[in-house]
């Protein structure tokens, strides 16, 4: 009987042991406390070229690898040669740990994609950046393709002034004739 009750102990013991280790081995994540933060720019895909770019700024160093839909990953936070489309970056460090982030790259058309480099160039930090002067943010290209006719009457036809404080205007006659080609074909993001 003694002999009996200590066979029971000891198989339920070892059961315990052989549950615990399990449970260790699966409620352990490596990657539990690991939580990343990805910042990236991009710049958007113009015409037909699929030259679109997308640069990963956060995380980076030497333990940090990246991969486009689920590509090979590569040590270069860089991608190139973009088509318009929807992408998914992951980054994994040297644990295997992995995080995501979705990006999309836009099919800008080759004369909105000069336009837009003027208003990135020459705009900021009055209109840019969450800045708001005279009522005017171009952080979205809806804000830029809604405010086009005011923005030309004021950078190209000065009316009733070219913008005083800035320091690119009046814009270049070439610059100016870039707005007036954009809208002229349309105004839209696609021109
Ligand atoms: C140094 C700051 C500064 C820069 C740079 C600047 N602006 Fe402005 N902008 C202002 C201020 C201030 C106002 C409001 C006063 C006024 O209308 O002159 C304004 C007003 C405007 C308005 C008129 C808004 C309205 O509803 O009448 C337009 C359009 C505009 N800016 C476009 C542009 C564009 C396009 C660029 C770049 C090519 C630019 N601005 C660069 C400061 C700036």
């Amino acid at each position: 009987m003694k002999m009996k009750l200590l066979t029971n102990c000891l198989i339920t013991g070892l059961v315990i042991v052989v549950l615990s280790c399990n449970k260790k081995g699966t409620t352990i994540d490596p990657c539990a406390s690991i939580n990343y933060t990805i910042t990236y720019s991009k710049t958007e895909s113009v015409g037909t070229s699929n030259n679109g770019t997308i640069t990963i700024q956060a995380p980076r160093g030497d333990t940090i690898n990246y991969s486009l839909n689920s590509g090979s990953f590569q040590s270069s936070w860089y991608f190139t040669n973009l088509a318009p489309g929807n992408y998914v970056v992951t980054i994994k460090n040297q644990k295997g740990c992995t995080d995501t982030a979705q990006i999309i790259i836009l099919n800008y058309g080759p004369k909105y994609a000069l336009v837009k480099q003027i208003i990135l160039g020459y705009c900021g930090p009055c209109h840019l950046n969450g800045g708001n002067d005279g009522g005017r943010n171009y952080d979205t290209d809806a804000n830029i393709v809604a405010a086009k006719n005011v923005i030309k009457t004021r950078t190209v036809d000065g009316i009733p002034s070219f913008m005083p404080q800035a320091p690119n205007s009046p814009l270049s006659s070439v610059d100016k004739q870039k707005i007036v080609d954009w809208i002229n074909a349309g105004g839209t993001t696609s021109n």
